[in-house]
């Protein structure tokens, strides 16, 4: 079974938005069993989306050990240190928004992540049209690490979906945001088979 850990200790940069999303698409392309974990407990956005969803894909994993799965995604919380989730994944995604305050926060992150020697992206999400800041964001995170070309913009869809327990391929399978995680997942596949 192959393991990506969604992290980032900043709160709210879209952990819980790109992993039901990711582990929909990844479904979707026939990759399954597709799982995914909730490892926020106090939080739960993951398990509260996987339980108001009626689809029986993805599954979800009470555990970060289950049997007879493919993929497992996990979700992390944005305070604790990450080290042993972290251990357990072949791929971690971090989440990065366009501010001024997520790229001061995002070192902390990145410093746990290669302290446990594994290989990452950056996904860029919730990117506004024409802001100056997405790409100086791209520009200094280049310089720690690669960035997923695929940003995901700031569009309602990702926040509407949840609600409702489904992906944004689900709700609104010819949208933009379908579109952005359809390549965000072809992104990380490729570079997880590397
Ligand atoms: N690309 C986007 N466009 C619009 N809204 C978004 C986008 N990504 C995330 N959101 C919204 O922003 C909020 C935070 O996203 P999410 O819960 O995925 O972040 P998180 O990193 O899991 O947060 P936490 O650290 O609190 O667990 C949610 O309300 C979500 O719907
Ligand atoms: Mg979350």
């Amino acid at each position: 079974v192959r393991t990506i850990v969604c992290t980032s200790l900043k709160g709210g940069s879209g952990k819980s938005t790109i992993v039901v999303n990711l582990a929909v698409e990844a479904e979707r392309q026939g990759l399954g069993p597709v799982a995914i974990a909730d490892t926020d407990s106090p939080q739960g956005s993951a398990s509260h989306w996987w339980n108001i969803r009626d689809a029986h894909a993805p599954l979800f994993a009470r555990e970060l050990e289950v049997e007879g799965i493919e993929l497992l995604v996990v979700d992390t919380a944005p305070q604790v240190a990450q080290d042993k989730i972290i251990r357990r994944a072949d791929f971690v995604i971090i989440p990065v928004r366009p501010s001024p305050n997520d790229l001061r926060a995002v070192g902390e992150t990145i410093s746990v992540v290669e302290k446990c020697k594994k290989p990452f992206c950056f996904v860029v999400n919730g990117v506004k049209p024409r802001a100056t800041i997405t790409g100086e964001t791209v520009r200094v995170l280049e310089k720690h690490g690669a960035v997923a070309p695929v940003l995901l913009g700031d569009r309602v869809d990702f926040a509407v979906s949840m609600i409702d327990g489904l992906a944004v391929s689900e709700m609104a399978p010819a949208s933009r945001s379908a579109r952005e995680i359809a390549e965000l997942w072809k992104y990380v596949d490729t570079q997880m088979r590397k």
